[in-house]
């Protein structure tokens, strides 16, 4: 039986902006996510433009990527950027990820082109582990000097006299993991440094705060991520004019089980369950790190930044293990729905996520095989969330209920409203439950609503993909909603995310 559900908006009572930065990716030179997935060159018989896929640009240039965050990852932390430029580039391994041939055929030029080429913006890690300040510092100025320095005129050389904008700088990666193993004390000194030196020239963004500083910040819950944390933003209460961060990392990954061992597809409800009750653990992790934040920085001026964070199951048999290749299913895009939910909601302090990663790799937005590409249901609800991309919060409240299998019990309802940039109120549900269809009635407080019409996500089974051979299994459909006498009717399917526009 359906069950019932009461929803209700109130857009009298605005909060703050949902940051269009929370719908960022993550490309890193890992896999087939960089090559193949977006860089074919220029004389591959896939369509390309300058070597860049021209597929996977089109499909990205209809979710409106914000930024992209690049070359890593672990990956960032052995990056020498002088490797991927010029006509001749340095062939390395990928020691990271399956031991690889890098040949660095896409360098800073190619990233830059291809950014520009979907519309978005750049997010840049500099090699904080076993790079210098100055490599960074030199990288910096050759990206974004507009006047004629040596490095300005490199760049020009190599096809590209105007400087490039750097919307985000990351500094270092995981370093207290893969980007070296440091302790919050040393990173801090060393972060420190590269604050200070690492510069941006671009003169379109005189403000310093243009280019937003983000520092390596936690990695979970315990005792040791909190003590990272806390060193980071204690220190910076007290930064001074010689450096300083705009924003402070989080990763956390969804995998119940570490080494990832849930398969993401072929499976049954019980891991369904079990994967979307752990991804809620973001929510307190959000609400943990928070609070040290608050402690130090009340005014919010530093964001948090989930740079890193999605689905990661075991990789897909007969696939190299080092290349994190993985199914998505509708049980990713609910929990996507799931995750970017609580990001809004705490959109105070939250203004930028990176879901991991963009193409080929762990939760995905598009798969390829050579010449085929099909689209993620993940995909599909980073373009029915464009609505929310800066707009405004709006508070909503929900009867949640439950849905319980085996140990898992979770909300069975999640919601989100906002007002769009377009003026419209917008509603995000989602339908946790994989069995039973949730009848929404809502209520917007003082606003007779006339019109509600929007798109939901299903898919038949808890496990159901898209493939190249049957691209549309979980495709967004147009909703049911029907309005009487002011209140909205919504028929939600099991397991579905949808999103409406209200109008009056
Ligand atoms: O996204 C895969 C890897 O996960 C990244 O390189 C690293 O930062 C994290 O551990």
């Amino acid at each position: 039986a359906a069950q019932k559900v009461q929803v209700s908006i109130d857009p009298s009572r605005p909060g703050v902006k949902i940051d269009r930065n929370l719908f960022g990716q993550f490309a890193e030179h890992l896999g087939h996510g960089i090559y193949e997935g977006i860089w074919v060159g220029s004389d591959s018989t896939i369509p390309n433009t300058r070597g860049i896929r021209n597929d996977v640009v089109a499909a990205l240039k209809a979710i409106h990527v914000p930024n992209v965050r690049w070359p890593g990852g672990c990956f960032a932390d052995e990056y020498h950027w002088r490797d991927g430029i010029g006509p001749q580039r340095v062939v390395r391994l990928n020691p990271n990820w399956g031991g690889v041939i890098e040949p660095n055929t896409f360098g800073t030029h190619e990233f830059m082109d291809f950014i520009g080429q979907i519309g978005s913006e750049a997010y840049v890690s500099v090699n904080v582990g076993s790079g210098t300040p100055q490599e960074a510092s030199d990288w910096l100025e050759y990206m974004t000097a507009a006047q004629a320095t040596t490095l300005q005129k490199e760049r020009a050389a190599n096809g590209h006299p105007a400087p490039y904008k750097i919307a985000l700088l990351g500094l270092g990666n995981e370093s207290w993991d893969c980007g070296g193993n440091m302790t919050p004390d040393y990173y801090l000194d060393r972060m420190k440094v590269f604050s200070r030196f690492v510069r941006n020239y671009n003169p379109a963004q005189t403000d310093k705060n243009q280019m937003l500083k983000i520092a390596v910040g936690p990695g979970g819950g315990e005792e040791r991520w909190t003590e990272w944390t806390d060193t980071v933003m204690k220190a910076y209460q007290k930064h001074t004019w010689s450096w300083d961060i705009n924003g402070l990392s989080m990763h956390s990954y969804t995998t119940v089980k570490w080494p990832p061992a849930y398969k993401s597809v072929g499976f049954g409800e019980d891991e369904y369950a079990q994967i979307l009750k752990s991804t809620l653990e973001m929510e307190d992790l959000v609400k943990k790190h928070s609070a040290i934040m608050d402690k130090y920085d009340p005014e919010k001026k530093v964001a948090l930044i989930v740079d890193e964070w999605g689905s990661w199951y075991a990789p897909l048999p007969g696939s190299n293990p080092g290349f994190l290749v993985q199914q998505n299913s509708i049980r990713d895009a609910i929990l996507a729905a799931l995750n970017i939910n609580i990001f809004a909601r705490h959109s105070d302090r939250v203004r930028g996520a990176n879901i991991a990663q963009m193409i080929n790799v762990l939760q995905a937005m598009i798969i390829t095989d050579k010449e085929k590409m099909v689209l993620t249901p993940t995909y599909y609800v980073y373009k029915m969330y464009l609505p929310f991309q800066d707009a405004t919060f709006v508070p909503v409240t929900f009867d949640a209920g439950t849905y319980k299998h085996g140990d898992s019990t979770l909300p069975r309802i999640d919601a989100l409203a906002a007002r769009g940039k377009d003026g419209k109120l917008w509603l995000e549900i989602t339908n946790v439950d994989p069995n039973q269809t949730a009848d929404v009635e809502l209520n917007v407080t003082g606003f007779a609503t006339k019109s509600a019409s929007g798109e939901t996500l299903a898919g038949p089974k808890v496990d159901s993909v898209n493939t190249f051979e049957a691209p549309n299994t979980v495709v967004p459909k147009p909703t049911s909603a029907r309005v009487e006498g002011g209140k909205v009717m919504l028929k939600l399917e099991p397991k579905s995310v949808t999103v409406v526009s209200l109008e009056q």
